[in-house]
């Protein structure tokens, strides 16, 4: 991930995720600014995003998935992702920024700026990595398993909704499962604005690099539905694909983590907003007894004149 840099450069500029840090604008912008950075910061760079393996060994999910294709899969097409990226971002603010942080600023509300693919891709795929284990597939347990039957109705009903969204991807793309608990006011979210309806388990699919950060959602597990994923041991059978990755590779693990941290995260984000909120209404009340005061004084002093 991104290393430290020396101070870093204010840019006029405001993101809306994040305004403190100051990146948004246009492509040409972008290229505009970053060859100004150049000049400014080239001597202290040690920006790196980092290229890291899957958490077992590439035979490991043999012979579910062969050795073979993870040396092209993590081997060459991850690593690329990962090498493309870095070229783009050093030198330009976004070095000092976490993967996650440089897929929300270059999406750019939908209009991608040229390090969105790569960045998004390397996140994808360790992501998707992790997704996996050794023996895994089966059936979660616990608050995953009560979560996936209120949502769905069944197991078997999420599998099917989740094997055809795959399935139904048009050309290059992702299926993912999501705990869709969204608070920001996001241009191109499905639904910006929260509610309790929100906090659900959804299935949503996306082209591309796309993944589900952009739009606010918690991704809770994820299969690559690029031919380059399977192609080597399936051919062009996708449906195959699906189902071997349900049954024999599935970390409901990671993925039952990742369902506990996305809840905490919205739980967090609800008590921060209840202290803002207190906060505003405390400066508003403040600000109106302040008024109050000063036009008794103004009465009081009025009438003694
Ligand atoms: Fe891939």
């Amino acid at each position: 991930m991104a290393a430290s840099a020396a101070a870093a450069i204010v840019s006029p500029f405001k993101c809306r995720l994040f305004p403190s840090q100051g990146f948004s604008g246009s492509a040409r912008s972008f290229h505009l600014r970053k060859n100004q950075k150049r000049t400014v910061r080239k001597a202290v760079i040690t920006a790196k995003i980092d290229f890291k393996p899957p958490p077992y060994s590439l035979d490991a999910l043999e012979p579910h998935m062969s050795r073979e294709t993870f040396e092209y899969h993590w081997g060459k097409h991850h690593r690329a992702y990962v090498d493309n990226l870095n070229k783009q971002i050093v030198g330009t603010e976004l070095d000092t920024k976490s993967l996650e942080e440089i897929i929300l600023v270059t999406n750019n509300k939908g209009d991608l700026l040229p390090p969105f693919s790569n960045a998004a891709q390397a996140w994808n795929h360790e992501f998707f990595w992790e997704s996996m284990k050794p023996g895994g597939g089966g059936k979660p347990t616990g608050e995953l398993l009560e979560l996936i039957d209120r949502d769905f109705g069944s197991f078997e009903a999420f599998v099917s909704e989740f094997k055809t969204a795959a399935a139904t991807q048009f050309g290059s793309g992702w299926a993912w499962l999501v705990y869709k608990a969204n608070r920001l006011d996001v241009g191109n979210a499905v639904n910006p604005h929260p509610s309790e309806e929100d906090k659900k388990l959804v299935v949503v699919k996306s082209p591309n690099a796309i993944n589900p950060l952009v739009w606010d959602y918690s991704p809770l597990l994820t299969i690559d539905v690029w031919e380059h994923a399977y192609y080597l041991d399936f051919l062009n059978r996708r449906p195959d694909y699906i189902s071997t990755f349900m049954k024999k590779l599935v970390s409901w693990d990671a993925v039952s983590s990742r369902l506990e941290a996305a809840k905490a995260q919205a739980a967090e984000r609800e008590r921060e907003e209840e202290r803002r909120k207190t906060e505003y209404e405390g400066e508003n009340q403040t600000e109106s007894e302040a008024v109050e005061m000063y036009m008794e004084s103004d009465s009081d002093s009025s009438e003694s004149e």
